[in-house]
């Protein structure tokens, strides 16, 4: 099998992936037309439609990270071609670790000192309590529920969301548009990792975010498209301190158009934090291992989850 590898550092991605699998040849988009047009399978992360374009008879696409709505946007994707995704591949700990750090900030005040020590204030707050700080998954895929897993772990009580039913040991359960209300209602944190679908699409609206308690946090290490962000600026106010506005702050990673832009107001929230999309970056070495599981499990037609272009995900 010829398997057409696309990412940055694809070279790299290419020899690590020969290594995997000897029985294949692996080549990058820099090889000549006439090989990437014969490439059996694609191993890919956001492919220009070229690209999709070139392959005369493909077998099978490996997305070479966790959201598949690049892809799925692609409109040269083709149609019945099996996609293979990464599932977790060693992101989910760093994005549990992203949501931890994001949590510890909002619940031990480092938001506030922040603010304090630019205006060399000395004053100290009461902690309250992990216990009583209830935290919010959104999306219980392989990475919403191992970082849900995580942060009960570390004492919060976690209520999760999905769109159907789950059931997943330590965490309260949500499903379904009540179930969704229910959760903002009684949360002090809520994370986002639902996948960016047309049903997910600015679930995080002005009716949401006013269900939240007065004073919650939001953490978006998801997808931009989940959150209206004229409803989160509306929500969070202006003011430098959270003395208006019902949202305290939010820790952003994701955005709808990125690099961010130059002129978004969210660059200079005083109470939000940007970071550039890396909560989650794919670690090579795990994601490689399910990319060859993927592509052995395709070629010899062997059972193999595949992604459900309807559903998004
Ligand atoms: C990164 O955003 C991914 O979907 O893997």
């Amino acid at each position: 099998m010829r398997v057409l590898v696309h990412i940055d550092d694809a070279e790299q991605w290419r020899e690590a992936l020969a290594e995997r699998l000897p029985e294949a040849e692996v080549i990058t988009s820099a090889a000549p037309a006439e090989q990437r047009r014969s490439a059996d399978y694609l191993a890919v992360w956001k492919p220009s439609a070229e690209l999709l374009r070139e392959p005369v008879a493909l077998k099978g696409i490996v997305n070479l990270g966790a959201g598949v709505d690049a892809l799925l946007n692609n409109p040269a994707l083709p149609r019945e071609v099996p996609i293979v995704k990464l599932r977790d591949a060693g992101m989910a700990e760093l994005i549990g670790d992203y949501v931890r750090y994001g949590l510890l900030h909002f619940q031990r005040d480092f938001d506030r000192y922040r603010r304090q020590q630019a205006r060399h204030q000395w004053r100290e707050h009461a902690v309250i309590d992990k216990a009583d700080w209830p935290v919010g998954v959104l999306g219980l895929g392989a990475i919403g529920a191992r970082v849900a897993a995580m942060v009960a772990a570390d004492g919060f009580p976690v209520h999760g969301w999905s769109r159907s039913p789950k059931t997943l040991p330590g965490i309260h359960c949500h499903h379904g548009d009540a179930g969704l209300e229910a959760l903002l209602e009684r949360v002090k944190s809520l994370v986002l990792l639902l996948p960016d679908t047309p049903a997910t699409r600015h679930i995080i609206d002005a009716q949401a975010l006013a269900r939240l308690p007065e004073g919650a946090s939001l953490i978006n290490p998801g997808r931009g498209a989940l959150i209206d962000e004229a409803a989160l600026l509306d929500a969070l106010g202006e003011a430098e301190d959270e003395t208006t506005g019902r949202l305290r702050g939010a820790l952003l990673d994701a955005f709808p158009e990125e690099p961010l832009p130059e002129a978004s107001p969210l660059w200079s929230h005083p109470r939000v934090m940007i970071t550039p999309h890396m909560a989650g970056p794919t670690p090579l070495a795990e994601a490689l291992d399910q990319v060859a599981e993927a592509l052995r499990a395709l070629e010899a037609g062997t059972p193999i989850d595949t992604v459900d272009p309807r559903a998004g995900y």
